[in-house]
């Protein structure tokens, strides 16, 4: 279902793109005329507001510490709220009661999670812990309270919205009907809230928001960011039998290694079938996935070749040990691999695992049991994977999903630890000449490097108010004022 609205969406954006591509290019041929003549593109004003606050841009023929930036020290993440940002309006004198069911995997959920907070703030409501989503690919019965501390929660939001377990019963009986239910539009604007859910919010006294993922806009100002940036980095906290196994893991690599890699595949079947392009399985793989794509009516007939040079296409395990590799990680570094279901199994493993031998999971680190307690639950056994990989001292993906997203995010507001994201695009096409024997090893690791450069989560890469807030959380990363001069 969701898949289908995906692509559908995502086919009529491209369809849009194509016509579209005319009127930008005479869009950028007009400013660019109009910046020959007053000296700058409209939209360089956004940026530079931000880049300000950065260091110039790294040049490239300078040498690149693949474990951790040279800048990183100079930011830090900042999130407290102002003077003059409105505090909590208490319960009793809230204007309702706001459930929200959220949706997806994990991280999708925590997405939802930190925008119902920052939804309930402007609407003056009372949030009630989040309902998780019990349907989604990943089903997982688990509730908030299996999976977050709800006393953190409501104690680490109490100044900026009251957070209840539940409606109270008294409440609950002066209602003359159910919570009201609606579906905001994907990116609602704080106005939608005002003018379209506040009346009914009021009127009800108790409103449920359902699907509640990606409803809230990536622009909002600074403060309902900061508030945004609590809820995510510091109000959710995983309960302590999660948080207390997590860092058993990460201190199990660290026993072996002061560092080490964390690597996070997607890698599942249908991911594969439903992205359309070819991984090298030959006719048992066209078949099989081609097979898993026929229960999506509406897939159009993708080329295999185009997705690829369009950058479409999630790196194999065997493209990323190979990009790992030549960006200059040793052959004996530890790595940490976080997945689901791979497809092809072992055999699809094995390519990495020969490029790096120490290669880990959960389930090789944790002793025999620990782990039986988290296995009937896909979204406690995700946030194992979270800890590892928040941990770590190098986070490469191989996607572009919502853990890639909110981990990239993360990793900056808490010091930009190295944070790797392919850039497909130009990645495939160096694959492609490498197993045709069109490049040698040193030329394919210059090249993947050059290709990289700005995809090493460099504090520098970020562009504010473009692409997703949380995984370029702006508004929360602070510059350092370094009073000493480095250069004496
Ligand atoms: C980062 O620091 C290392 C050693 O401190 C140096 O060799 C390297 O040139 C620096 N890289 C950049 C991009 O400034
Ligand atoms: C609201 O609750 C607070 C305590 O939580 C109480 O001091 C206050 O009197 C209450 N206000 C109203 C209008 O009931
Ligand atoms: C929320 O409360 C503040 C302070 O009591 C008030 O100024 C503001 O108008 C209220 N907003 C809404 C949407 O009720
Ligand atoms: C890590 O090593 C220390 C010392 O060798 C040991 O006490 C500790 O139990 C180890 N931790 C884990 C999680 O294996
Ligand atoms: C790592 O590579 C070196 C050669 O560069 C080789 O001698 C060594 O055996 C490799 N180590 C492992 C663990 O594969």
């Amino acid at each position: 279902m969701e898949k289908k609205r995906l692509r559908r969406s995502w086919s009529r954006t491209n369809k849009a793109l194509f016509s579209r591509s005319l009127w930008v290019g005479l869009i950028l041929l007009g400013l660019g005329l109009v910046s020959l003549l007053i000296g700058h593109i409209a939209s360089d004003l956004h940026w530079s507001q931000f880049r300000r606050r950065l260091r110039p841009k790294v040049s490239h023929n300078k040498r690149l510490d693949i474990w951790k930036s040279n800048y990183s020290d100079l930011y830090y993440g900042c999130s407290g709220r102002s003077a003059n940002f409105r505090y909590a309006v208490p319960e009793n004198r809230s204007n309702g009661y706001l459930l929200i069911a959220t949706s997806g995997g994990l991280n999708q959920q925590r997405i939802g999670i930190s925008d119902a907070v920052v939804v309930a703030w402007i609407l003056n409501a009372t949030l009630v812990i989040p309902e998780m989503d019990h349907h989604s690919f990943w089903k997982d019965d688990s509730d908030f309270v299996n999976i977050f501390d709800v006393d953190w929660f409501i104690s680490y939001l109490s100044e900026d919205v009251p957070v209840v377990r539940r409606i109270p019963d008294k409440v609950m009986r002066s209602m003359e009907k159910l919570p009201w239910t609606m579906r905001p539009p994907r990116k609602s604007m704080p106005d939608y809230y005002l003018y379209q859910v506040l009346p009914i919010l009021r009127r009800r006294h108790a409103l449920q928001l359902t699907k509640f993922d990606y409803r809230l806009t990536n622009r909002l100002d600074d403060e309902l960011q900061k508030l945004r940036c609590r809820a995510n980095f510091h109000a959710l906290r995983f309960t302590s039998s999660i948080e207390n196994m997590g860092q058993k893991l990460v201190q199990k690599m660290r026993n072996m290694s002061s560092r080490y890699v964390a690597v996070h595949l997607r890698f599942e079947p249908d991911m594969l079938a439903f992205s359309g392009c070819y991984y090298g399985g030959g006719d048992k793989e066209r078949a099989e996935l081609g097979e898993i794509r026929k229960r999506w009516a509406t897939l159009p007939d993708l080329s295999e070749e185009g997705e690829r040079s369009r950058g479409k296409c999630p790196l194999t395990p065997h493209e990323v040990g190979l990009m790992l590799k030549a960006l200059g990680f040793q052959n004996d570094t530890y790595v940490y691999v976080a997945s689901g279901e791979i497809y092809g199994g072992e055999k699809t493993l094995q390519p990495l695992k020969d490029l790096f031998p120490n290669y880990y999971t959960k389930e090789m680190l944790a002793d025999a049991n620990e782990l039986e307690p988290f296995l009937p639950f896909s979204s406690r056994l995700a946030a194992l994977d979270f800890i590892v990989c928040d941990e770590s001292d190098v986070f490469v993906t191989n996607n572009n999903g919502n853990m890639a997203k909110i981990l990239a995010g993360r990793r900056r507001y808490m010091g930009h630890k190295r944070t790797i994201r392919p850039n497909a695009k130009k990645l495939s096409i160096l694959f492609r000449a490498r197993s045709q024997m069109k490049l040698d090893w040193e030329t394919f690791s210059t090249k993947v490097k050059y290709a990289q450069s700005d995809f090493m989560g460099e504090p520098d890469e970020m562009r504010s108010g473009r692409g997703d807030f949380h995984e370029f959380p702006y508004s929360c990363i602070c510059k350092k004022d370094v009073v000493s001069s480095s250069q004496n």
